[in-house]
């Protein structure tokens, strides 16, 4: 009855003590037993945990609860009337044998060991009859989804942006992070990891340098992060144009280039290419003044995912506009514009002549070409007749010359005067060549050459036959002087007729 804790159990041993005692309750309710035989619990943030506790015999008047830690800092986790926490409740409130309990949602904060403890009253005052093994609970916690950071800035491509991946609330510390662009992996320092100061967790944070390029319209940045907890890493992806920024290339060209005539009509179509991202701010300035003029304006967007686009403004080339600069200007995400000019060139009347001249001269000179062409193959046909003409004519020359020979002896005035009382004079056909290529001469050229000599009375083979002159005149006929008349068919030929190859020549006398 007295409290005099250190001495307890001796005195109760000596003094008979009420049953209170533990010493003596371990004796009195030997068959009581206590049963937390469950090891340690490894669990994640938001699971249900478990704690099995179940308690046979009969033991003394006192309550079963569960208590987290032990030593100063043992408190009360459970009580049948009314838990400590909304997320805990008894497996079976009805049972007095199974005090199993069951934490919903599991905390951070519930990692532990529990004790399932059977209690007794001594005193009016509750005493510790019975205590369980302890059942350790570990309390894991998963990394949040991981949030990616880029610049706050669009960067051009070359320059060097640092991306940032961070996770928080997990526990344990121990955790990796990968980086990958467009899924191939990319060097990174590691996490750094800082603990929570509210939970025990930690968060952590990871940061890559990317030097940005033109193509990474479309490229993909992704952080890995893996944990204990995790079956699968999670994953966060970046799509990489939202840092990017591709200034656009500006040109102004001008359709039909050059000079035009005056009251024609120019295009200046300004392309912009190249550029991401999609909206730009395209002015046309005439000579550095804004102006709004009437344009077709067309973006597309190119198979790298780049966008260009194409201004035109249509401008009469009225001549006080000679000269008159054209200017597109481009404003590309708040940055300094981008201008290119083009220039409105009128040709000078006088420079028209020219220009057409030029296409004349072109027209002449292909006439001069024309009539040289022709004047050409004029002189040369003139040349071929006269060649062929010459040619006939060494062929007249070459073509068998009948050469009437008076025999030798009657060479002369004398002979002719007595030879031949017949009357009759031979002429020896003395052909140059061989008759044969003179047939053959003959047969090519078709025309029958012969010579047809009618001596009359003195005369030669001219035609002028005179009446018939003196009788005693000798009539000799040259055949040198006989023409060899070319003529139409005439009746055959007596020397082709037969290879004869002499020709007779009469000669009458009267
Ligand atoms: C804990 O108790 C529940 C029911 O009370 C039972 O289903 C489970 O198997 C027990 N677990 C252990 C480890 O004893
Ligand atoms: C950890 O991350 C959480 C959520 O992002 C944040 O609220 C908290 O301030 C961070 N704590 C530390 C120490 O960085
Ligand atoms: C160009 O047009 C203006 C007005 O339309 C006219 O006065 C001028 O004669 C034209 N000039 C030529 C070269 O056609
Ligand atoms: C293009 O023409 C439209 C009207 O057709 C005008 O509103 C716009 O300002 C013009 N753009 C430029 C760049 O001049
Ligand atoms: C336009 O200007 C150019 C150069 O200034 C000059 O050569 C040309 O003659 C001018 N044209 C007219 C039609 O005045």
């Amino acid at each position: 009855m007295e409290p005099r804790p250190p001495a307890w159990p001796l005195l109760c041993l000596l003094l008979l003590c009420p049953p209170s005692c533990p010493g003596v309750g371990a004796q009195k309710y030997r068959d009581f037993k206590l049963q937390q035989s469950q090891g340690p619990v490894v669990m994640t943030t938001g699971e249900t945990l478990t704690l099995n506790c179940t308690v046979s015999g009969s033991g003394p008047i006192g309550a079963v609860r569960w208590l987290k830690g032990w030593g100063s800092g043992n408190r009360n986790f459970y009580e049948e009337k009314g838990s400590s926490s909304s997320r805990v409740t008894r497996a079976d409130n009805e049972s007095n044998t199974d005090f199993t309990i069951r934490i919903r949602d599991v905390h951070l904060e519930d990692a532990s060991t529990y004790y399932c403890v059977k209690f007794h009253k001594v005193n009016n005052s509750e005493e510790v009859f019975k205590r369980g093994e302890g059942t350790k609970v570990l309390v894991h916690a998963r990394p949040s989804e991981p949030v990616m950071s880029g610049p706050s800035r669009r960067a051009v491509p070359g320059q060097s942006v640092p991306f940032t991946c961070s996770a928080a609330g997990f526990f344990p510390r121990d955790i990796q992070v990968k980086w990958l662009k467009n899924s191939v992996s990319v060097r990174a320092e590691p996490p750094n990891i800082t603990p929570e100061l509210s939970s025990s967790s930690y968060n952590m944070s990871s940061t890559i340098q990317v030097v940005l390029r033109e193509d990474d319209v479309r490229s993909e940045l992704t952080c890995e992060v893996q944990h204990i907890t995790l079956g699968s890493p999670l994953r966060r992806t970046y799509a990489l144009r939202q840092a990017l920024r591709v200034p656009p290339s500006v040109s102004v060209v001008a359709a039909p280039p050059g000079a035009v005539e005056v009251n024609k009509t120019v295009n200046f179509t300004c392309h912009v290419r190249g550029f991401y991202p999609g909206p730009v701010t395209v002015t046309w300035l005439e000579n550095g003044t804004e102006t709004n003029m009437e344009n077709t304006t067309e973006l597309t967007e190119t198979s790298q995912g780049l966008f260009e686009l194409k201004s035109t403004v249509t401008v009469q080339a009225g001549e006080e506009k000679n000269g008159s600069r054209f200017t597109c200007r481009v404003v590309h995400e708040d940055q300094e514009p981008i201008s290119s000019t083009g220039t409105l060139r009128i040709a000078a009347p006088a420079q028209w002549g020219p220009s057409d001249s030029y296409t004349g001269d072109n027209k002449n000179l292909l006439i001069y070409v024309a009539v040289g062409v022709v004047c050409t193959v004029l002189a040369l046909l003139v040349i071929a007749i006269l060649y062929l003409i010459r040619t006939k004519q060494n062929k007249g020359k070459s073509s068998p010359s009948a050469r009437l020979h008076e025999p030798e002896k009657s060479s002369g005035t004398t002979t002719t005067q007595e030879s031949d009382p017949n009357n009759l004079t031979y002429a020896d056909l003395n052909f140059a060549k061989e008759k044969k290529s003179i047939r053959r001469i003959i047969e090519l050229s078709q025309q029958s050459e012969y010579a047809c000599i009618q001596g009359s009375s003195g005369s030669s083979s001219s035609s002028s036959s005179q009446p018939p002159a003196s009788s005693d005149n000798l009539t000799y006929a040259d055949l040198d002087m006989v023409h060899l008349s070319k003529a139409p068919r005439r009746p055959p030929p007596r020397p082709e007729e037969s290879s004869s190859e002499y020709a007779s020549v009469q000669i009458q006398r009267q």
